[in-house]
């Protein structure tokens, strides 16, 4: 068998067969498939797409490429949740802890951010002591004792992901509904949980830019995730604007307990409940999601959902003086105001511009070998549908840069404003299972 034959074959339009996507998946993993080739295999799918038996063999090989967790030692159902990326999204942090309080048992790992978007494990980090590269024996010891352990990807897991990511990252074959749910669904099945939830973001923010692309991928995963036995369901949200009001590491966990004290935005709790409440139900923990809801309403107003972060942070070795004083957070040496040149309704906060920006203040990486400065990002003061006068207060950026004036011309060039008033959207468009 020849790569070259397998990038023409699928280059003309034809479906490829098993033995020659795991030929590829297993040749460039060990070296001997080259990353030109690679490359253009990546484009041609992208340009060409694939069947579901093709994905589904793709996301077959990848998951086995390398190690799998067996969480069988793990008392009750395994339950876990991946969102596709956006902009402020600390879904995890808060829905995590909701979800565990309620008896979940929530073994999950993460991913680093990359370009606009944040990611989890950079987010826990931000927390002094965090340690997010756990063993495999004290993890399952985590989640067996408090409910919930969130951790980094260890390497051995899915290493054909980690190559054919970076790979696309920087060829320009990100945006490819087989690529991304063969990476997403290997992943997920490969760290062994019974029912994985995925969340399809859509909109300026996200990898799929509607909600029609985002419905295929949401349902390419939920099809590939159950026909292999786990309970798997995706929920479509809108990533048009950031999730809640702060977008950056330190200031999303701030704005995370404040969500786990009960004050979280509307957005941002909307999905935590919508989300939680399919988790619990996955979970066999509840009968509905309307009684779903409900145990998680109470987890949040009795504190137990606190608690259960807090119980979180010490297991992993996080100081949890930060959590129960988060003024204890280092503030950036710079705190501005980005004052409104318009008057109108804001329609638009594009999430895109918003992470780029927030990322050029330091709180992302261009490149995966950048450092990232826990401080700084952008605190939005207004989201849409919001009336704002000349003068008022946009949002606040956080940075240690001393030039920062171009980036908040860009970050003002991210709101739209309309004279008449905006109808404004639930963050959860859809339920797919
Ligand atoms: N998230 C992933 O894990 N993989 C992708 O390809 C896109 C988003």
């Amino acid at each position: 068998m020849r790569m070259v034959d397998i990038i023409i074959k699928k280059r003309d339009g034809h479906e490829l067969s098993d033995e020659e996507i795991r030929f590829f998946v297993k040749g460039y993993v060990d070296g001997s498939i080259p990353e030109y080739q690679a490359s253009a295999f990546n484009m041609a799918v992208l340009f060409k797409g694939m069947t579901n038996k093709e994905i589904s063999t793709l996301t077959d090989a990848m998951e086995h490429s390398g190690a799998t967790m067996d969480l069988s030692r793990i008392t009750g159902v395994k339950v876990d949740k991946h969102s596709t990326g956006g902009v402020g999204d600390k879904t995890s942090l808060v829905l995590g802890p909701m979800v565990a309080a309620c008896g979940a048992m929530l073994a999950k790992m993460s991913g680093r951010g990359l370009g606009h978007t944040g990611g989890t494990l950079d987010k826990l980090e931000s927390i002094p002591g965090m340690n997010i590269s756990v063993s495999e024996e004290d993890f399952i010891k985590q989640v067996n004792e408090i409910g919930i352990a969130i951790i980094g990807q260890t390497q051995s897991l899915v290493p054909a992901d980690k190559k054919l990511y970076a790979l696309r990252d920087v060829t320009g074959t990100v945006e490819s509904i087989p690529l991304i749910a063969s990476s997403v669904m290997s992943k997920k099945l490969a760290s062994g949980s019974d029912t994985i939830l995925l969340d399809v973001t859509f909109g300026e923010g996200a990898f799929m830019k509607n909600i029609d692309s985002a419905r295929v991928l949401a349902r390419t995963m939920v099809d590939i995730g159950n026909s292999l036995g786990r309970d798997t369901r995706a929920v479509l949200s809108d990533m048009n604007e950031p999730l809640g009001f702060a977008v950056g590491n330190a200031l999303e966990v701030k704005e995370a307990i404040e969500a786990l004290h009960g004050r979280g935005p509307k957005d941002l709790m909307e999905l935590c409940y919508t989300c939680g409440a399919i988790m619990l139900e996955q979970a066999k923990i509840v009968n509905s999601h309307e009684e779903g809801l409900e145990m998680l309403r109470l987890a949040i107003s009795e504190g137990k959902a606190f608690d259960k972060f807090v119980a979180f942070v010490k297991a992993q070795g996080g100081d949890v003086e930060y959590i129960l004083h988060p003024e204890k957070f280092e503030l950036a040496k710079h705190i501005v105001s980005v004052i409104s040149e318009k008057e109108g309704y804001i329609s638009k906060i594009n999430a895109l511009e918003i992470g780029e920006s927030a990322m050029r203040l330091g709180a992302g990486r261009a490149t995966l070998n950048d450092t990232i400065d826990m401080a700084s990002g952008i605190v939005l003061t207004k989201k849409v549908g919001d009336y704002v006068n000349k003068g008022d207060v946009l949002c606040y950026i956080h940075t240690n840069k001393d030039e920062y004036q171009s980036i908040i011309k860009d970050i003002l060039n991210a709101y739209i404003f309309k004279k008449e008033e905006v109808e404004t959207h639930p963050v959860v468009h859809e339920i797919v299972r």
